[in-house]
C-alpha cells in the first residue's frame, strides 16, 4: 500500500492509458498556420499527467520532459490526438511515453507528427514525496518501453550529475573572478 492506503501494490500500463483529441484553432498556430510548438507541449504535459494521475491516484508533478521529437507540422484545422501510458514506475516517479498524430479532417489521412517521454512525481498535498505502485508490463511493446525507460533514466541521472557539476564549477570561477583586484 502507498500512504494512501487503498492503492494496490502494482499496476498494469492498460490500467494508465490515457486519451485527448484537440481541434486546432488559430490561437493555437504560428504565422504560417502551424501548431505552436509550446501548445504542442502543453497538450502532452496533460496527456502525460493523466496517465500519471491513473498509476499513482494521487497528486503529480512534472519533473521532467526530454526526447520530445517534433516529427512533422500540424495544421490549422487538424484534430490532434494524444495517447499516454505509464513506461515504469519508481520509488516516487513515473515515466510516461506520449505519441501524438494529426488528422486531416478534409482528406481524413493520419499522421505521427510527435513522441515524448515525460518524468512525474507523485506528492501529497503539502508537496512530500509519495510511493506509487510499481507497475506490470505484459505485452512485449510493454516489456520493451519498461526496459528503455530504466536505460532513459540513467542517462538522465548522469546528465543532471554532469550539469550540476558545470554549474558547481561556474560558480566557483566567478566567486573567484569577483575576489580579484
Ligand atoms: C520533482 C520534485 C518533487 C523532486 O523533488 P526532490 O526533493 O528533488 O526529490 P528527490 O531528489 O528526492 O527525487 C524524488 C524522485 O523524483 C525524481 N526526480 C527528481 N528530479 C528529477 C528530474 N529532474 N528528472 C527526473 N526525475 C527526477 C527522482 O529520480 C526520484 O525518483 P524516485 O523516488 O522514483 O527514485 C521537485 O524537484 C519539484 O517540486 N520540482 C518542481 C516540479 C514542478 O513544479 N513542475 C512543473 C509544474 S507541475
Amino acid at each position: 500500500m502507498n500512504s494512501a492506503g487503498s492503492n494496490p501494490l502494482v499496476r498494469t500500463v492498460a490500467s494508465t492509458q490515457s486519451e485527448m483529441t484537440e481541434i486546432i484553432l488559430p490561437n493555437d498556430t504560428n504565422t504560417l498556420g502551424h501548431l505552436l510548438g509550446g501548445r504542442l507541449m502543453h497538450f502532452i504535459d496533460l496527456t502525460g499527467a493523466m496517465a500519471a494521475y491513473r498509476h499513482s491516484r494521487t497528486h503529480v508533478v512534472t519533473a521532467a520532459m526530454d526526447h520530445i521529437d517534433f516529427i512533422r507540422p500540424v495544421h490549422l484545422g487538424d484534430l490532434v490526438t494524444l495517447k499516454s501510458s505509464v513506461n515504469r514506475a519508481f520509488a516516487h516517479s513515473m515515466e510516461v511515453g506520449v505519441k501524438v498524430w494529426a488528422e486531416n479532417t478534409r482528406t481524413a489521412s493520419i499522421a505521427h507528427v510527435a513522441s515524448a517521454y515525460l518524468v512525474f512525481v507523485a506528492v501529497d498535498e503539502s508537496g512530500r514525496l509519495q510511493a506509487v505502485p510499481q507497475l506490470i508490463p505484459e505485452t512485449p511493446d510493454e516489456i520493451r518501453r519498461y526496459a528503455d525507460a530504466l536505460r532513459r533514466r540513467k542517462y538522465r541521472e548522469a546528465e543532471s550529475a554532469r550539469r550540476k557539476q558545470e554549474r558547481l564549477a561556474t560558480a566557483a570561477q566567478e566567486e573567484a573572478e569577483a575576489g580579484k583586484p
